[in-house]
């Protein structure tokens, strides 16, 4: 189906979130063709993904459209890619947008009245939608009816439209920033959670074979072990790997010229970039061990507030790197030794 190839194809591009390092175009549709088609395709996750063929087997045995479904979880973990899924599993079209997106209700309203049956609407960082586009999207979402107010002043009036049958798919990376209202509205929410190193190295794996790069299991482990847990960043260090053994090595990814073309790439064992050695140097050091607000830690990073929460902390987290407290961010006595530092005595974590 060249149509919904061609709608997946814009998917990369359409992210307006600031998040980390951005691609080059090639690299974007190198990206595309590593994302996932079909649920046997989609590495890990599980539970989800046994969850989800059952509500999708359940809705194709009773010939109806899939219950709305919303994806929470950090950046990069394959919610996007799960949207797209549920679409060509369903044989249905696939329509995208995203919350920052839609700045008038008929925006929304020509979208909806577009679709066609049983059609996939994915609206990404949903939780960024306007309130009264929410309002709008409750009745479409229950009864699958769209009100609209029609002129102004005294000859104002409402109509109600029909709506084609549809499908929508939320993601979000900020599922408590989801009004609980639109939540509830849901039939189903999947929450990913940061892969292991056994799931990423089958990504970095399957990546290689389509990219058509030579690798050995322990440099996909190797590569991995250093993602973070998200396969958009083992995917993105694939490729630099890829270009330091063409051009530096013998073209072969073994752990050895893995882990020596990340460290050259400033990617440390467990796989923190700049950015997140950053973080952890400020807590520690320059702010020496005293809780740090989200603000005051993302200007003296350089980073948007959003981008240090979505992407940076919840691997930080994960790995006992850095504590949440009420009065602001703190290092762990991890990120100390992690460092080379010696944590402060009196260290609350
Ligand atoms: N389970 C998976 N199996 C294989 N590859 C995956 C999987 N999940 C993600 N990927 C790869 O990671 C890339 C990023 O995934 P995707 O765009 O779906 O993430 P996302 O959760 O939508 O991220 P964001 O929050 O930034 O929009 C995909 O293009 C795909 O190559
Ligand atoms: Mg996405």
């Amino acid at each position: 189906m060249t149509g919904r190839r061609e709608v997946l194809g814009a998917l990369d591009g359409a992210s307006t979130r600031p998040v980390a390092p951005t691609a080059s175009a090639e690299e974007q549709s190198e990206e595309v063709n590593l994302r996932p088609r079909t649920l046997d395709e989609f590495v890990g996750q599980r539970e989800l993904r046994e969850h989800l063929s059952i509500v999708l087997d359940a809705a194709r045995a009773r010939h109806q459209s899939v219950d709305h479904l919303l994806f929470a979880g950090p950046p990069g973990l394959g919610k996007t890619s799960l949207a797209g899924i549920v679409a060509a599993e369903m044989g249905v079209g696939f329509r995208v947008t995203a919350g920052p997106v839609l700045q008038r209700v008929g925006d929304l309203a020509a979208l909806l009245t577009d679709l066609q049956d049983g059609d996939v609407l994915f609206i990404d960082e949903i939780h960024r939608l306007a309130r009264s586009i929410e309002e709008v999207l409750y009745p479409a979402m229950e009864d699958g009816k769209l009100d609209l107010m029609v002129g102004k002043g005294p000859q104002a009036r409402s109509i109600r439209l029909e709506l084609p049958r549809f499908t929508l798919v939320g993601a979000t990376t900020r599922i408590g920033l989801v009004a609980a209202p639109l939540r509830d509205r849901f039939g189903f929410v999947g929450r990913l959670d940061l892969y292991d190193d056994d799931d990423l190295t089958e990504v970095v794996l399957r990546s290689a074979g389509i990219l058509g790069v030579a690798i050995d299991a322990a440099g996909a482990r190797e590569i991995a072990s250093r993602s973070r847990g998200t396969p958009r960043i083992a995917n993105r260090l694939l490729r630099r790997v890829r270009d330091f053994v063409e051009t530096r090595r013998d073209g072969v990814i073994s752990a050895a010229a893995a882990s020596d073309g990340l460290t050259q790439f400033g990617v440390d064992a467990i796989g923190l970039d700049k950015v997140d050695r950053m973080i952890l140097d400020v807590l520690c050091v320059r702010f020496n061990g005293a809780p740090v607000g989200l603000t005051t830690l993302a200007q003296v990073v350089g980073e948007e507030t959003d981008t240090i929460e979505e992407a940076y902390e919840p691997f930080l987290l994960q790995r006992g790197l850095l504590q949440r407290t009420p009065r602001g961010r703190v290092a762990t006595r991890a990120a100390y030794h992690h460092l080379g530092l010696t944590p402060p005595v009196d260290a609350l974590f």
